[in-house]
């Protein structure tokens, strides 16, 4: 554990209130980080709260935020330097998945500007301004930081159903890179995690698996089969702690030299 380095150093986790972001909260509290608990989801926030104050004592914060608005994501910044006086590991990893067909026959499951503009409004936008404002204030305290962005296997490798997850997710390849040439010279590391299939999250929920299935025209058992069914090299999906696990790593001085780049978490599902 002490091997990290990362005791008392401050992270924020965007989508901390469940899934992937609760793991990591919970990992980077098991290592001494204090962590900012940052959702739109009050209740799932402070779960995580309580989860943490159990564990590992109560110096965790909930902050609610919607990532979509920069004032909002202002005020995770500022409420997270007045209580800990520093930031210095930022985990851009709220999203969603709207699964809808580009072009839907029968008229019921069509990707809609509606649908189109939410999931790239939370999964990209949030992504930017939260990025933008947690590196202002990396740049301004001048003693760096690093910033994980979440992606996924979907945006290289791409998914029937949920192509505008999928590009958004292929984005965040872009983004990383982008900014590790703007960001390097500032001591500020950028860094990308894309899991594959994992143990079921809130992300996974009812609507989302009746939607994806009648987007590949099978029905919600034959769906669940095909997780059980689906080629991966390990022979098992992954779970939340093995990606909260790659995340601890990246945020360490341990990564040090690792920057710019996306870290594949699939099993040896997918290459890139
Ligand atoms: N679960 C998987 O198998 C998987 C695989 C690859 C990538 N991912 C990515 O990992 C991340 C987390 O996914 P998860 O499976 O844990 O999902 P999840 O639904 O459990 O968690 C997502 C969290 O984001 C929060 N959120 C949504 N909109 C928000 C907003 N506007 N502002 C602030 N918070 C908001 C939700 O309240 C929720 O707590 C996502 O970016 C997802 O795309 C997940």
């Amino acid at each position: 554990m002490n091997w990290l380095g990362l005791k008392e150093r401050v992270a924020v986790v965007t989508g901390g209130a469940s899934g992937i972001g609760r793991a990591c909260c919970i990992g980077l509290a098991e290592v001494g980080v204090f962590v900012v608990v940052a959702d739109i989801n009050e209740e799932g926030g402070r779960e995580t709260i309580e989860e943490l104050k159990k564990k590992y004592g109560s110096k965790h914060l909930f902050v609610r935020v919607d990532v979509t608005d920069r004032h909002s994501v202002e005020n995770l910044i500022e409420t997270t330097v007045s209580s800990y006086g520093q930031i210095d590991i930022f985990i851009n990893n709220a999203g969603i998945n709207i699964p809808r067909l580009l072009v839907d026959p029968e008229g019921k499951e069509e990707l809609t500007e509606d649908v189109w503009n939410k999931v790239v409004s939370i999964n990209l936008k949030g992504t930017y301004l939260c990025a933008q404002i947690a590196a202002r204030r990396m740049i301004k305290s001048s003693s760096g930081g690093v910033i994980i962005n979440m992606a996924s296997e979907a945006g290289t490798e791409g998914s029937e159903g949920q192509s505008v997850y999928a590009a958004t997710k292929a984005a965040i390849y872009a983004l990383n890179r982008s900014w590790a040439k703007e960001l390097g010279k500032h001591n500020i590391r950028i860094v990308g995690v894309a899991p594959g299939i994992l143990e079921p999250t809130p992300l996974r929920s009812k609507e989302y698996e009746r939607a994806l299935a009648y987007t590949r025209g099978i029905t919600v058992e034959q769906l669940r089969a095909t997780y059980k069914t689906i080629s991966i090299p390990l022979g098992r999906s992954g779970r939340l702690s093995e990606v909260a696990d790659v995340v601890c790593f990246l945020a360490s001085d341990r990564a040090s030299y690792i920057h710019g780049t996306v870290i594949n978490v699939s099993g040896g599902k997918s290459r890139a």
